[in-house]
């Protein structure tokens, strides 16, 4: 999947990272706290700004995808407004979890670990978040959703694409 990276709208954000960069342009070991860096500062690490790294510290882009793609905490894709989170711990797995996730991953029509191409949701699982009781419970944003029932996916969706 595309996202297309706005130059215009991150333009502040790109000149604190291009200044970061700049900084610990001499420092040897400066690939990995920049690219922790641009994850910090975008949320994910964007193509365009991964080609500066490679310009300014003189890394080729394979060894920067090399380290980028080593470690779990880097993203090459963007998190969406709404972070949906479905818990698969054990009492919501067996309260049929997996069962949710599919359902809101048809009406979004993507995969869990993806977002959406218009940036409103991401689908992301998680481990047991402490409400078992409540099985299947899933989180968007800050929000718990108890017992949810996949016939009430489209109507919870609903409210978080309604939102401007
Ligand atoms: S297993 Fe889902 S809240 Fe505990």
């Amino acid at each position: 999947m595309e996202f297309s990276f706005d130059k215009e709208k991150n333009k502040e954000k790109i000149e604190i990272f291009r200044m970061f960069v700049e900084q610990n342009k001499e420092d040897k070991g400066a690939l990995m706290p920049v690219l922790q860096e641009a994850q910090i500062i975008f949320g994910y690490l964007p193509l365009e700004m991964l080609q500066m790294i490679s310009k300014i510290l003189f890394v080729p882009m394979s060894e920067i995808y090399g380290v980028a793609t080593f470690y779990s905490q880097f993203s090459f894709i963007p998190k969406g407004d709404n972070i949906i989170s479905i818990c698969l711990g054990t009492a919501c797995y067996v309260k049929g979890a997996t069962i949710i996730l599919e359902e809101i991953e048809n009406q979004l029509g993507i995969k869990a670990g993806n977002t959406t191409p218009d940036l409103k949701f991401s689908i992301d699982s998680t481990r047991c978040l402490g409400d078992c009781s409540l099985a299947p419970v899933i989180l968007i944003n800050e929000n718990v959703y108890a017992k949810v029932k996949k016939e009430n996916v489209k109507e919870i969706l609903q409210k978080y694409r309604d939102e401007v």
